[in-house]
C-alpha cells in the first residue's frame, strides 16, 4: 500500500488514487494482501495447476530439443491447462494467444473481489500488487522495474514513445514499409502535425542474412535522423531481425532505438538490461498468454525524463516510469492475472515454449514446402523464425486461400496484404499436435490441387 505520498510528487499505479485514496488499509475482517494471496494460493492449489506441476516434473532436465517432438508431453500440457479446441483450428494466435484456464480463474477470481468494492479496490487495494507485477515483468524481461510501465497492448506501448519522444519538424524518423499499421498510422499523425520526416525502407522479407536485414536501416541514416524505429519480428511472416546487431552498428547514441517487441516476450528469451534499446513494447497477450489487453512499456532511464506521457501527468518531466500509467479507471483484474500467466510461463520453462513453438510451425511448412505450387515465406532456422510461418499458392490469392480454409475447412488464420507482402500466415499454439498441423496440410493439399 502506497501511503503518505506528496500526490504532486510520486506517481502512484494511477495517479488520481491518491487523491481518493485515504489510506485505508483493511477490509472487513480481511486484509488486502490475505485476500490477494488466498486468490494465487487457490489457483496453485488447484487440480488444473498440480497437474501441470506433475506433468512438468516428470519432464525434469529432458533437452528442451527432445522434448519439442514429444506429443504425449504436449497433448498433457494441453489437457491439463487448455480447453478443447472446438471444430476449429485456430492458427491464429500471433494476433493473441487461447489464455489458459488458470489465468482465466485468476481473472475471474480478482474481478469478484474488485466487485466487492470496486472503487476501493481500484484506489488502494491493487496498488501493491501492481508494484509486485512491475517487479515480476522485469524479472521476465530482465531489466529494471523501474524501467518497466505496465500498458494495454503494443498500441498503446509504443505510441506513448512515438508521441512523447522529444523531435519536432524537419527531424528524421526511419521506418520500414512492413512495420505494424498502427505505428505506421501514428508516425504519419506525426508528420501531420509536427512536420517529422519519414524516411521509409523496404526490409527484404524472408531473409537468412543479417546484413540484408539491418542495412536498409543504416543506409538511411542522415546528421538528422533522431529515431530509428525497427519490428524485433515481424508479425506478417515471423522474420526475427537482428536488432543488437542494428544497435551495435548505429554508432551515433542520440539516435533513439524504438523497437517493436509485440511477439517477442513467450517466443523468445528477453534481455533488455543488455539490450539497452531506448524504447522497447510488448504486447502480453499475445505468447505470454494473459489477459486480452495487456502489454509492457520499456523506457531506458535516461530517456523517461525527456519522454512526456501520452496522458496527462502531474509532472510530465519525471523520471518515474509510472507516469505512463494515468490511463483512468481501467481493469485491473486483468493485469493482476498477469501474475498467473507469468508463474505459469515460467512452470512450463522458456526455452521449452519456445522449441515446440519452432518445432510445431516447422513441422507444418516443411510439409507445405512438398506441395506443388506452395511458396514458404518464412526462414526455417531459429535465429530467423520461431512460431509464425507465412505460405501461398502460385496462382490462388492469399486471401482466397485464408477463406477457403476457414470456411470449408475450419482452420482460422490470416492472410495479411501489406508492405509488398502476401501470404497466408500460420502461428500454432503448444496446445496443438502435429496431427493438427497434418490436417491444415491436408486441406491446403486440397485446395493447391483443385
Ligand atoms: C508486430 C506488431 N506490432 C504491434 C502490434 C499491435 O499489438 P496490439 O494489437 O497488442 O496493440 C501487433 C499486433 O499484432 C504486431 O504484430
Amino acid at each position: 500500500m502506497i501511503k503518505n505520498h506528496n500526490i504532486f510528487k510520486i506517481f502512484a499505479a494511477v495517479e488520481i488514487s491518491k487523491i481518493y485514496s485515504r489510506n485505508l488499509s483493511k477490509l472487513p475482517g480481511d486484509s488486502i494482501e490475505s485476500r490477494v494471496i488466498a486468490i494465487e494460493e487457490n489457483i496453485r492449489e488447484s487440480d488444473t495447476w498440480r497437474r501441470l506441476e506433475q506433468v512438468c516434473s516428470e519432464a525434469g532436465e529432458t533437452d528442451p530439443a527432445q522434448l519439442a517432438r514429444d506429443e504425449d508431453f504436449w497433448d498433457l500440457i494441453a489437457r491439463s491447462i487448455y480447453e478443447p479446441e472446438g471444430p476449429f483450428l485456430n492458427l491464429n494466435h500471433g494476433s493473441i494467444n487461447t489464455m489458459p484456464i488458470p489465468v482465466i480463474r485468476a481473472q475471474e477470481a480478482y474481478t469478484r473481489l474488485c466487485n466487492e468494492l470496486p472503487g476501493y479496490w481500484f484506489f488502494e487495494g491493487f496498488n501493491t500488487h501492481r508494484e509486485k507485477l512491475r517487479a515480476k515483468l522485469a524479472v521476465l524481461l530482465r531489466t529494471n522495474p523501474e524501467e518497466v510501465s505496465i500498458q494495454r497492448n503494443t498500441s498503446s506501448a509504443m505510441e506513448t514513445a512515438i508521441f512523447g519522444i522529444p523531435i519536432s519538424e524537419g527531424d528524421e524518423v526511419i521506418l520500414s514499409k512492413q512495420d505494424y499499421p498502427t505505428l505506421v498510422y501514428a508516425w504519419k499523425q506525426r508528420e501531420i502535425y509536427d512536420g517529422v520526416k519519414l524516411k521509409w525502407v523496404d526490409v527484404p522479407l524472408p531473409s537468412e542474412d543479417d546484413d540484408a536485414l539491418i542495412q536498409p536501416y543504416l543506409k538511411a541514416i542522415t546528421e538528422k535522423t533522431r529515431v530509428i524505429q525497427v519490428m524485433e519480428m515481424f508479425n506478417w511472416n515471423g522474420q526475427i531481425v537482428p536488432v543488437e546487431k542494428l544497435r551495435d552498428k548505429i554508432g551515433n547514441h542520440d539516435i533513439a532505438l524504438l523497437v517493436d517487441g509485440a511477439h517477442i516476450p513467450g517466443q523468445l528469451p528477453v534481455n533488455l538490461e543488455k539490450a539497452a534499446y531506448t524504447y522497447w513494447g510488448a504486447s502480453l497477450h499475445k505468447w505470454i498468454s494473459g489477459p486480452v489487453g495487456t502489454g509492457v512499456l520499456s523506457v531506458r532511464k535516461d530517456w523517461i525524463s525527456r519522454t512526456k506521457p501520452l496522458f496527462g501527468a502531474s509532472d510530465p518531466r519525471s523520471d518515474d516510469i509510472r507516469k505512463y500509467e494515468n490511463f483512468g479507471i481501467h481493469n485491473t483484474p486483468k493485469d493482476l492475472a498477469l501474475h498467473t500467466a507469468i508463474d505459469l510461463f515460467n512452470l512450463i520453462g522458456e526455452e521449452n515454449k519456445r522449441q515446440r513453438l519452432h518445432y510445431l510451425k516447422n513441422y507444418a511448412l516443411e510439409r507445405l514446402s512438398e506441395i506443388k505450387k506452395v511458396q514458404i515465406k518464412t526462414s526455417l532456422k531459429p535465429q530467423y523464425s520461431c512460431a509464425l510461418g507465412m505460405f501461398s499458392i502460385e496462382d490462388i490469392p492469399s486471401e482466397v486461400v485464408g477463406h477457403i480454409l476457414f470456411d470449408q475447412h475450419k482452420i482460422y488464420n490470416v492472410a495479411p496484404v501489406w508492405g509488398g507482402l502476401d501470404g497466408v500466415r500460420i502461428s500454432p499454439n503448444i496446445y496443438h499436435s502435429t496431427a493438427d498441423m497434418d490436417r491444415l496440410v491436408e486441406a491446403v493439399n486440397k485446395i493447391a490441387k483443385a
